[in-house]
Parts: C-alpha cells; structure tokens; sequence
C-alpha cells in the first residue's frame, strides 16, 4: 500500500486537506499527518484522526511520538511527502532550512519526493520574497500544484486559492506511479541567452533568463529521459538530474549540441544572438578621448535550430523550436517552422500587455504538420510538462511506425 505523509500548514484553506484525505483514503492510500501550529487552528487533530484512521503528529519534542515514530522515521515510512495547504511561512522555511517544529524537520530531512500546494493571499503570493522561496524550491526539485486563481476567503481576487483537492489527488497519484516514458531516450536542451564578445571584457547578450529551457530540461528529465543542457550564461539553479554544458557563444553552443548528438529530441529554447562582432579584439579597446566610438562589424550566427533539423542521420528525430512573437504570431510561427526546417514550434505572443513575458504564466500553441494547437493559459513549469508529455507521445508513435514499417 502506497503511503503519503501529509502536512497541514496553517490558512483557511486547511479545510480542504480533510477532503483530500478522503479520497485519498478512498483510493487505498494510506495516509500519515503532521499538522502545524498554525494548521491546528484550523483543522482538529480529531478530524484528521478520524478520516486517516491513524494518529495525527504535531510535536517535535512529544517523548511518545519520538520513541513511537520519530522524524526521520515518518518521512521514511512515506513514499511521498505532500505540504497541502502550504502557506507562504511553511514556503519561506521550506527555502531557507529552517527546521524548528516538526513539520519542517520532516521536510528538511525527507529524501522522498516533496509535493507542495501553495494557498495564500494573492499579495502575498506575488511578494517577492515567496517568488524567490518557489524558485528555490523548483530548482530542488520540489513538485507544485496550484495555485490557482479564484475568489478567496479574504474577499480579495486573484491567484493564490489552494488547487481543488481533486488536482492535488491527481498530482499525489502521477508521482506515486512514476511513469518514465521518455527512459532510454536522450533528449538534448538549449538555454539561455548567448553572449557574443566585443573584447576580452565587453560582450553583445539579451534578456534570456534560461527559465523555459531550463524547465524543459528538468520536465523531460522527470520522463525518464537522459538529458544534456546545453545553456548559455544564466543565474538560475541547474534543474535537478539533468547534465549541463555551459558555454557563451553561439559557436561553442552549436559544438556542444553536435558533439551531444545523437538525440532522439532537440528542444532548442535559448535565445541565441543572431549576429556576434566579426573579429573581438584580443585587447580591451580603449578610449580615448575625442575619439570615434569603435564601428562594430557583425557577422550572422550559425542557426543551431536550423542546423540541428538537417543533421541528415544524426537529426533528432523530433527537432523543436521556439518562436517568441509580437505580431502575427501564428503565420510566422509557421513559416519559421518551415524556414528551419524543424518539426514543432511553440509559439509564444510576448507582447508587453499579455503579461508572458518575466511572469508567471505562459500561453502558447503547438504548431506542428498537423496544425495548430492552442493551449489554456498556465504556469510556465506546465507547460513544460505538457510539452514533455507531448514528445513522450510523439516517440512512442514514431517507433511504432517504425516497427510496423520493418515488419511490413
Ligand atoms: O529566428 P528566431 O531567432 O526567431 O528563431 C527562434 C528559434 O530558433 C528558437 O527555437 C531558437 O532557440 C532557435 N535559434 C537557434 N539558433 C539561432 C537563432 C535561433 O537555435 N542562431
């Protein structure tokens, strides 16, 4: 029987975690509690106990819960560790280490698999000290479900309503039943901006986080598969089980993906610098006063997209690529795919006014042979698992072909 630690932590929404035990339970999950100062003020132990059938735990230094099961002792009966409703404070301690009553000692000693449902005030949501917490917690390999956006209890609208517990069931039974689809297969991944020097001190960049990619990377890594990151010069964590190259140039990053190759799929997200300086000066260019700032001549980048789809045998064989739009997004995404001569575009419309671009969400379409494919608006993280999915499904009905074709 597969087992779930759950934790309360403190918010209105605490409620709902007696519902997700329920069907949890419901579906033969076993469940162990641990609930918070702050969830106590909104759930009873009595109720928890009631619906798990099991004791609930709340003190780190209660002699009886120590001598019966003790911290290290209830996170390794677990086969997952679930914070259903994690409030902002629970997050902050989660980021920082802190380990000071015993639902954060169980997670900071936990070597299972942590799933977390934020619920929170919208404000506090968006406060950049709980961004920081969630990108620290992501980097490690934390699973998020939710938020999601709603009226909330405060009287206030916006994003940060715990997700329904019928979501957070299915995010608990997806990581109870890893499925690794993508096993055996190699997938390689570009991210990240480029940085083209000028001189040994100077270089032409742009404003690629590498965020996309990199989420990418790590989606495809949860499948299964082997995964080499090829990035350029980023300042976020390297995703959790992934091999990175990290270069600057396009040059280097195109040397790195062949020497990577072969690849059963190539995810090419980084914003590579189309033009880099003709001839860098080995020496830091003065000036000197009076005279004419120096004339930079440019010379185009090899396209690493376009040179991957035409490998010949050692193509990929899915090549994918990234179209980042602010006008007529779909009929340029689908030249684009033509032009480079790769198999799908996720086109994105990054506008100011839609918000994509730096926030939070993403919504794009899948433009592939077969058409275009709108997808809702969603964390940026979703779509990498939607897309991640999506290449799972495209491989597996590519080999079938192929065997078919070799038995026909
Ligand atoms: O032509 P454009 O830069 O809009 O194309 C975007 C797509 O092409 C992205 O997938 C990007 O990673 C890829 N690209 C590349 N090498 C370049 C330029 C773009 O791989 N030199």
């Amino acid at each position: 029987m597969k087992r779930v630690l759950l934790i309360v932590s403190g918010g209105i929404a605490a409620y709902k975690a007696l519902e997700l035990v329920r069907l949890l339970r419901r579906d033969g999950v076993a469940v162990s509690t641990v609930l918070t100062e702050g969830g106590a003020q909104f759930v009873t132990p009595l109720s928890l106990q009631a619906l798990t059938e099991e004791k609930v735990y709340s003190s780190l230094w209660s002699l009886t819960d120590e001598s019966e099961m003790g911290h290290i002792q209830l996170s390794r009966a677990a086969d997952l560790v679930v914070v259903v409703p994690a409030s902002a404070n629970m997050l902050a301690k989660m980021a920082a280490g802190l380990a000071d009553d015993l639902a954060s000692t169980v997670l900071l000693a936990t070597d299972k698999p942590v799933l977390v449902a934020p619920a929170m005030n919208v404000r506090m949501w968006t406060h950049p000290a709980t961004r920081a917490a969630m990108a620290t917690l992501r980097a490690r390999g934390v699973h998020v479900v939710g938020p999601e956006e709603g009226a909330m209890a405060c009287n206030e609208y916006g994003f940060g309503r715990l997700a329904e517990p019928t979501a957070i069931l299915a995010a608990i039974q997806a990581l109870l039943q890893p499925s690794h689809p993508l096993a055996g297969r190699h997938a390689l991944v570009t991210s990240g901006p480029t940085h083209e020097p000028i001189d040994p001190v100077r270089y032409l960049a742009n404003r690629s986080s590498g965020r996309q990619g990199h989420s990418i990377a790590a989606a495809l890594a949860q499948l299964g598969a082997r995964v080499t990151l090829v990035s350029g010069p980023v300042g976020i964590a390297d995703p959790p089980g992934v091999t990175v190259h990290r270069i600057e140039t396009a040059e280097q990053m195109l040397a790195a993906c062949t020497a990577a190759l072969p690849a059963d799929v190539a995810v090419c997200a980084a914003a590579v610098a189309d033009w880099r300086v003709t001839a860098p000066a080995s020496a830091k260019i003065k000036k000197a006063p009076g005279a004419a700032p120096p004339a930079l001549a440019l010379v185009p980048n090899p396209d690493i997209l376009a040179t991957l789809s035409a490998t010949g045998s050692m193509r990929p064989q899915l090549v994918v690529g990234f179209a980042a739009e602010t006008e007529d997004m779909l009929e340029h995404a689908q030249a684009k795919r033509t032009r480079k001569g790769c198999d799908w575009i996720v086109a994105n419309d990054v506008r100011p006014e839609t918000g994509i671009m730096g926030g939070e969400l993403n919504e794009v379409h899948l433009v592939t042979a077969a058409g275009i494919e709108a997808w809702p608006r969603m964390p940026k993280s979703d779509v990498a698992g939607r897309l991640a999915q999506r290449i799972a499904e495209a491989l597996d009905i590519a080999e079938a072909l192929d065997i078919a074709e070799a038995l026909a």
